[in-house]
């Protein structure tokens, strides 16, 4: 089923369970929604709610348990049920990381990395093909929030993006808060991470909070870590605001997965990152978008 929705090139927020029934009741005034599929495969009630949501607000599928970088393979049950709400409730973008989160059917609770060699890429290639083709659509490969990388690597998480939409015609989702904490962490620029990305494959971008923790590895150094669990952090609208001069307007996603605040914090959020938006933007750079 295609949307009955336009894309929309502003911000909307994630929308979790604990905020399903009030705005079934209240139709608060944002763009869009993100859901991760996987919190209403078994959740018939939650399934009828979202119905009502999707028929006056555009959706956009995130989902969290395809793992296309799992070395066993694409689970195909799972893929199914994610079609199956895909087809029901018709959303405008889907989506999901680039990292491994299954193994031998075990489902793991992080989002692990991958190296960005010629195997991996082969393997992702294949699986992202086999992912496009069970849901009959497109699907967005988000980039991930990293701590550690491989030696074996041989190319930069930029080039290994960039192959996997040459190969696949996969899209990408720009995590603008990954890229800066990755960053941060990993010790590239963040700047030229973005200036390297295939832009007219980017479909869309995350903004999401990341916590500073003490690093163990480095005494007097820090990590930041994606928690999805704060307010977004100014060094991260600053990279939001060149990510928009580069990309143009995008649906833009406030994720925030714990300590989840009110709706109202969540709308101020989305409000404030489509205030940078009309700042930065020209005429012309809201025509490419
Ligand atoms: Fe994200």
């Amino acid at each position: 089923m295609t949307s009955a929705h336009k894309v929309p090139l502003s911000a909307g927020v994630g929308l979790r369970l604990p905020h399903l029934s009030e705005v079934v009741a209240s139709r608060p005034p944002v763009a869009w929604f993100e859901i991760h599929p996987e919190n209403f495969l078994a959740n018939p009630h939650a399934c009828e709610l979202l119905d009502n949501v999707a028929r006056d607000y555009p959706i956009s599928v995130h989902t969290v348990g395809v793992s296309i970088g799992s070395a066993t393979g694409i689970d195909m049950d799972h893929l199914k049920r994610v079609r199956r709400l895909i087809d029901r409730i018709g959303p405008i973008l889907v989506s999901g990381h680039m990292a491994w989160s299954t193994h031998a059917g075990e489902y793991l609770n992080d989002l692990l990395p991958l190296p960005y060699d010629d195997e991996t890429l082969g393997i992702l290639v294949s699986h992202i093909d086999t992912v496009q083709n069970g849901l009959g659509r497109p699907y967005l490969i988000e980039n991930p929030s990293s701590y550690v990388g491989f030696g074996h690597s041989t190319m930069t998480e930029v080039e290994f993006l960039s192959e996997l939409v040459a190969r696949t015609g996969c899209r990408l989702l720009c995590d603008v808060s990954n890229v800066h904490l990755s960053a941060h962490n990993m010790g590239f620029d963040a700047f030229r991470y973005i200036d390297g990305l295939p832009a007219d494959a980017i479909g869309e971008l995350h903004l999401g909070g990341f916590t500073a923790e003490e690093d163990d590895g480095r005494p007097g150094a820090t990590v930041l870590v994606d928690t999805h669990g704060a307010a977004i952090a100014d060094s991260a609208w600053n990279l939001y605001a060149y990510a928009l001069r580069r990309f143009g307007p995008k649906p833009t996603l406030i994720e925030w997965d714990n300590d989840i605040p009110s709706l109202a914090v969540l709308l101020a959020e989305a409000n404030h990152a489509n205030e940078i938006a009309a700042n930065v933007l020209t005429p012309e750079t809201r025509r490419a978008g």
